[in-house]
């Protein structure tokens, strides 16, 4: 399949996106499904699992209320493929959104599947990294995220329901989950750290 260039993806992203917060966190998903691509076999894939990443959230700076319901509409614009386009969508399946409708895009992919566990796992691991003195992933262990996780004031914002749907979606226990996506981000940290640096100077 002929797929959008990685570059051109995030040209499209930063075209919808300013916030340096929204394109760290896409880096972020996008290294991350890197990462989950290579550890599940999927190699070949993985610089597609990225653009699915790093694309996943670009209609949510501009249009918050109408998250992944404004997506297609701006992907189509910027030319990228509809398996794409499904994806993205995908990540919002089950949820209602503020505009009041509720996105119906299963995901069926285990693509997919990855990302719609992983997505808001990255956010509420990023708040726990801040909070360290070493403000970084690389030291933290999994039993520190466990606490955090379970404590329901920390990063409220993200949604353990969706996370423990997302695990249960790909056939995971969420200690696995949890796992391997502290793995990811603690690889990945220092390439997203630098190419954020890019993007702020
Ligand atoms: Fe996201």
């Amino acid at each position: 399949m002929n797929h959008i260039a990685r570059e051109d993806a995030f040209e499209l992203l930063k075209k919808y996106n300013k916030d340096p917060f929204h394109i760290q966190h896409a880096l972020t998903v996008e290294a991350v499904m890197k990462w989950y691509a290579n550890e599940l076999g999927y190699g070949d894939d993985a610089e597609y699992w990225g653009i699915v990443g790093l694309l996943h959230d670009i209609d949510f700076e501009l249009y918050p209320a109408e998250h992944c319901l404004k997506a297609p509409e701006l992907l189509r614009e910027g030319g990228v493929s509809e398996d794409i386009i499904h994806g993205v969508c995908s990540h919002g399946y089950g949820i209602t959104v503020e505009c009041g409708e509720t996105i119906d895009v299963k995901p069926e992919h285990e693509m997919e599947k990855v990302l719609f566990a992983a997505d808001e796992l990255t956010g509420l691991i990023w708040a726990a990294a801040l909070m360290r003195p070493s403000k970084s992933t690389k030291d933290m262990e999994l039993k520190s995220l466990k606490k955090k996780y379970k404590s329901k004031g920390f990063a409220a914002g993200c949604s353990r329901e969706v996370i423990e749907r997302g695990a249960k979606q790909l056939g995971w226990e969420l200690e696995k989950l949890l796992t391997m996506t502290l793995q990811a981000m603690a690889a990945t940290e220092d390439e997203i750290q630098a190419e954020v640096e890019v993007y702020s100077a």
